[in-house]
């Protein structure tokens, strides 16, 4: 089955990290965000796939110059300006000659979904289109679908208020479409296939929908991004590969002074940590310096920045490429500090 996997996003959310470097090409533990996903689609069968690039494409095109990712082969399908989720899909599937059944992942969720059930729930009931969902408590900041007991979706609620969602039941962002689908698309700029394709196609009563208690992780948030480091660290999201000591990961290439502390932490190559540090829950990308003393709790500390001795950064702070905070510093709430 051929697929297209959107990655095309700018990812205000992660702002200032995704100014330099797309959201999937972001390391968890270590890793580019895609490889995860491409190890996961291909232990699902998933070998060959088509990338939907819009922001900084170049990112992904030289990191993969051999169009090969985690041992599946990609072709790049390069728009030309952002046409935003189904403006994506079909730019990408007239780019590959997609006929027949596809798949369809947002390239920014982690997932265990599977797919080969997916397909044969699709094809069972005769859908046009067909969504995977996901369980969550607070389903207010997704697309929530209510179905009948078949599993035709009724409608397609976007991100509704705190507490009146119909169901719990949210769309986990993987899809199976017939190429009919395509045809709903408007040709030119941008259409969402969540606030327009899917309420249609639900409208029309040929969408459905399937739930999977699988494990579903949606990295588009700091706090997000955070949880899927941690989920890894602690084994909830099974990757054989990472050596995780006591609970955190350092790679080989980053000093870290014997006395500081690490529960859950992070360390990219390059890094630098100096004497009694406590890292909890903390992400540092590559060549990220924690001076002496500081203490960085639920936060991301971007590429080659500096956090001075001393320093107290809290629940939830994301510093961009390069940024220096001063020694001394107290910094918590939803902080983003560094710009373009
Ligand atoms: P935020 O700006 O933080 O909401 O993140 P985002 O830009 O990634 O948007 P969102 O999370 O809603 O996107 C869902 C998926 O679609 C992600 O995998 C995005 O990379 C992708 N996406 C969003 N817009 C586009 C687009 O215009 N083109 C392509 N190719 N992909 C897109």
């Amino acid at each position: 089955m051929k697929s297209i996997i959107l990655v095309g996003g700018e990812g205000t959310r992660l702002r200032p990290l995704t100014y330099e470097t797309p959201k999937q090409m972001l390391p968890l533990v270590g890793v580019p965000m895609i490889e995860s996903l491409f190890e996961t689609l291909l232990s699902h069968g998933v070998t060959d796939a088509v990338l939907a690039l819009g922001y900084l494409p170049d990112r992904f095109i030289e990191a993969y110059p051999t169009n090969v990712i985690a041992g599946v082969r990609v072709t790049y399908a390069v728009e030309p300006e952002p046409l935003d989720t189904a403006g994506a899909i079909r730019f990408a599937a007239e780019f590959a000659g997609i006929d027949e059944t596809f798949l369809v992942v947002n390239g920014d969720v982690l997932t265990d979904l599977n797919i080969t059930k997916l397909l044969e729930f699709h094809r069972s009931s005769g859908a046009e289109a067909t969504i995977a969902l996901h369980p969550v408590e607070d389903p207010s900041r997704f697309g929530v679908v209510p179905t009948t007991p078949e599993g035709r979706v009724l409608a397609f609620v976007e991100k509704p208020p705190h507490g009146q969602a119909p169901t719990n039941l949210i769309n986990a962002g993987t899809y199976i479409f017939e190429p009919s689908v395509l045809e709903r698309i408007a040709p030119t700029g941008r259409v969402s296939v969540e606030r327009e394709i899917f309420p249609a196609l639900a409208a029309a009563g040929t969408l459905y929908a399937m739930p999977d208690d699988a494990y579903w992780l949606d990295t588009g948030t700091p706090q997000a991004y955070l949880r899927a480091n941690r989920d890894i660290l602690t084994g909830q999201d099974k990757r054989p590969s990472v050596n995780v000591v006591n609970g955190s990961w350092r790679h080989p290439l980053s000093t870290i002074d014997p006395s500081a502390v690490l529960v859950h932490a992070v360390v990219d190559r390059d890094c630098r940590v100096g004497a009694n540090v406590v890292l909890e829950d903390a992400v540092l990308l590559p060549g990220a310096v924690i001076e002496e003393g500081a203490v960085v709790r639920m936060s991301i500390i971007g590429p080659e920045a500096v956090v001075g001795s001393y320093s107290m950064l809290g629940a939830t702070c994301v510093v961009g490429a390069k940024e220096h905070i001063a020694p001394g510093s107290v910094l918590s709430g939803d902080v983003r500090l560094g710009g373009v």
